[in-house]
């Protein structure tokens, strides 16, 4: 059990780790960074000086048995999370795992497997789920405050004239699906839950890495969302859910909001909600709590949302041709 404070690893020294261990700094009273690990020691090192971690490795098997950790961050491109993720748990580590957890909903199912088989904690870095104002908009929602939720429509497109390699390389999980689009359906799926259908299209350029992608999404007592994603345009990167009393909008970069607005007879009316951080916190913070009180599921990063988003995923690329290396078994339908 963990007592005092929460022993962090890093596993990779890219953007969204360090994005995330500089947060962690926020609960310096509760949490301590120990470990780093890297493909290379001299980038490892370079991660360990500027954040003053005290251990750093040029591989996460040699962190994983230094024993010198309570729970690990795995900030790797997609397709490495599952073997690392697989790793810790098999030694009794604790995981949190970027999103998303793998590539397909077998992978996820397998890796929730071995957690439950060492009684360790798994979950995904969701991190708009951890999210003060995004908790305070369900929490209206679940109240009743727009009536029945009838319709979402939520989007994650963006474009830089030069994007991160990673985004349009097949062997590293590229496209805007997996990077973008797992945001939009997750707002859907906290929304509206499951849907019975789904339906999708989606542009993609010679390698095979999805571009542009629009989603529809069909519940059977009556509700639609419309979802979209994409790496080529400026979108206005907002959500909304409406419902016969009126709607619950997030503005633009949605998943990570500073407030949020109700529309209903009375008028519109902005609500803020405080945050502070770059937002990561929040879902360390979850897991440290989920630790400390022995769960091996965070409540607010569930398993089965974990699942169901990937199995999702997995049908929307059946159906618009996306394959990344080795998956082709894993696949659903
Ligand atoms: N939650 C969020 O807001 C958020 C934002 C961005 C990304 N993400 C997720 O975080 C993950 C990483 O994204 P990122 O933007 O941080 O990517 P990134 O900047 O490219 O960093 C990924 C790091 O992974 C390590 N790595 C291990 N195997 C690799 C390989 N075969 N090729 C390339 N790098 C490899 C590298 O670190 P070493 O050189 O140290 O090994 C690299 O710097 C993705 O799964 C993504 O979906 C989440």
């Amino acid at each position: 059990m963990v007592v005092d404070r929460v022993r962090w690893a890093v596993v990779a020294t890219g953007n969204i780790s360090t994005s995330f261990t500089r947060d962690l700094k926020l609960l310096a009273d509760d949490a301590v960074v120990t470990a780093v690990s890297s493909r290379s020691q001299q980038n490892a090192d370079r991660f360990a000086a500027e954040f003053g971690i005290e251990h750093s490795y040029d591989d996460y098997r040699r962190l994983i048995e230094s024993g010198t950790v309570d729970v690990i961050y795995i900030g790797t491109p997609h397709p490495q999370h599952y073997a690392v993720a697989r790793a810790a748990l098999q030694a009794g580590i604790a995981v949190l795992c970027e999103k998303p957890v793998t590539l397909t909903a077998k992978q996820a199912q397998d890796l929730i497997a071995v957690a439950a088989e060492h009684n360790t904690l798994f979950a995904e870095a969701m991190w708009m789920r951890t999210n003060p104002v995004i908790q305070a908009m369900f929490a209206e929602l679940h109240n009743g405050v727009i009536g029945e939720p009838q319709q979402v429509v939520a989007d994650f497109a963006f474009h830089k004239p030069s994007l991160p390699a990673r985004l349009l390389d097949p062997a590293l999980g590229g496209g805007s699906l997996m990077d973008g689009g797992i945001y939009p359906m997750t707002f859907a799926y906290m929304a509206l839950g499951r849907p019975a259908e789904i339906k999708a299209v989606g542009s993609l350029n010679d390698d095979g890495v999805d571009l542009n992608v629009a989603m529809a999404w069909r519940y059977d007592s009556g509700p639609v969302a419309a979802i979209t994603c994409g790496l080529r345009s400026q979108n206005p990167w907002t959500a909304s859910v409406s419902g016969p009393e009126g709607s619950l909008q997030l503005p633009h970069r949605f998943h990570h909001p500073e407030y949020y607005v109700r529309s209903t007879a009375s008028g519109a009316e902005r609500i803020d909600v405080p945050t502070h951080g770059l937002g990561y916190h929040y879902e360390a913070a979850a897991v440290m709590q989920a630790l400390r009180d022995g769960l091996v599921e965070v409540p607010s990063l569930p398993h089965a949302a974990t699942v169901g988003i990937l199995e999702l995923l997995d049908e929307t690329r059946r159906q618009i041709g996306v394959r990344y290396p080795g998956d082709d078994d894993d696949l659903s339908g």
